[in-house]
């Protein structure tokens, strides 16, 4: 009973989500039918706990010694071919009942809907860095840690390496999918609300991986068309942030990487380049794989807004 007991109070805490029990709440139907097999398997486990755990107890109390001697020999039984059949056959049933279940809802997590109404799925390219996210959207735009969406349309996220192995994974929004250099993984989301999601790097890839965080913004069409409208003015700034502020500072004052922010090399383009596209020692490569544009990008917005002058002795 006091096993029982505290199964349904854990489950309740457990069910009511935020708790830190339960996955988070999804908000794609891929998510969803994750979320529908966590909660299948569950009911299995859940059960199983309590009856063995249970179980226990009861027969912690029935078989206690009751001043009997020490020595005592309890009864000496070999082999029960009906209960061993019995245990035997209920766990493949268990196993059977769920991988049919999962089986049933593997095509709705992992096919890309065809969305054919919409012109097909959005087709958004994620290139996973040391240490940020790159999102490429069909049009060309560029974006890094923050991926916009619009809201009720499918969106297929393509997704590679730069570098080392990444992960890209936001819970409200479909399962893990690692980022591989050299190969391309697939998921997708359609989100049911606008909002903002976040995510995060699910594998550890280096001295920053806590640092690797993405945010999904989803938004209307409009709003969605509006900010692609304003991504390519916005990217140098981006690119800053995401790739060179994690470890230098906001300001470039600094931090896990030296202070930048009055280095020279920031105004020289060519020496510049070759060190963000090849890294240097402890500094990875950020730039590997960058167009011309996102490295004039990026180029402009430190003239403009990082470099502070050179040092003058102090
Ligand atoms: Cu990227 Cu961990």
């Amino acid at each position: 009973m006091l096993a029982l007991s505290a199964a349904l109070a854990l489950a309740a805490v457990a069910y009511a989500g935020n708790g830190g029990f339960a996955p988070a709440t999804p908000h794609s139907p891929n998510a969803k039918r994750i979320n529908d097999s966590y909660l299948w398997i569950s009911i299995f486990t859940g059960a199983i706990f309590v009856l063995v755990e249970g179980a226990l107890i009861a027969f912690v109390f029935k078989y206690r010694r009751r001043g009997r001697p020490r020595t005592a020999e309890g009864p000496q039984i070999h082999g029960a071919t009906r209960l061993e059949l019995i245990w035997t056959a209920i766990p493949v049933v268990i196993l059977a009942v769920i991988a049919a279940f999962i089986f049933y809802k593997l095509p709705g997590i992992q096919d890309v809907p065809g969305a054919k109404a919409e012109g097909g799925p959005l087709i958004v390219k994620v290139d996973a860095h040391q240490f940020y996210w790159q999102f490429t959207y069909p049009d060309g735009q560029i974006s890094i840690d923050e991926l916009h969406a619009p809201v009720n349309r499918t969106v297929r996220v393509d997704i590679t390496s730069q570098d080392v192995d990444h992960s890209w994974w936001v819970p409200e929004l479909g399962g893990k999918f690692d980022a591989i250099p050299g190969h391309t993984t697939h998921t997708w989301f359609k989100a049911d609300r606008a909002g903002t999601y976040r995510g995060k790097c699910g594998e550890f890839c280096g001295v920053f991986h806590a640092a690797m965080k993405a945010v999904v913004e989803v938004e209307s069409q409009t709003e969605y068309a509006a900010w692609l409208d304003t991504a390519a003015s916005e990217l140098g700034r981006g690119e800053w942030v995401g790739s060179c502020a994690k470890c230098h500072g906001l300001q470039g004052q600094g931090g896990f990487g030296p202070k930048i922010s009055n280095n020279t090399l920031l105004t020289q383009g060519q020496g510049l380049e070759q060190l963000i596209r090849q890294g240097r020692k402890e500094m990875p490569p950020v730039a590997h794989g960058w167009t011309d544009e996102q490295v004039q990008a990026l180029l402009a917005y430190l003239k403009q807004s990082v470099y502070k002058g050179a040092a003058s002795g102090g």
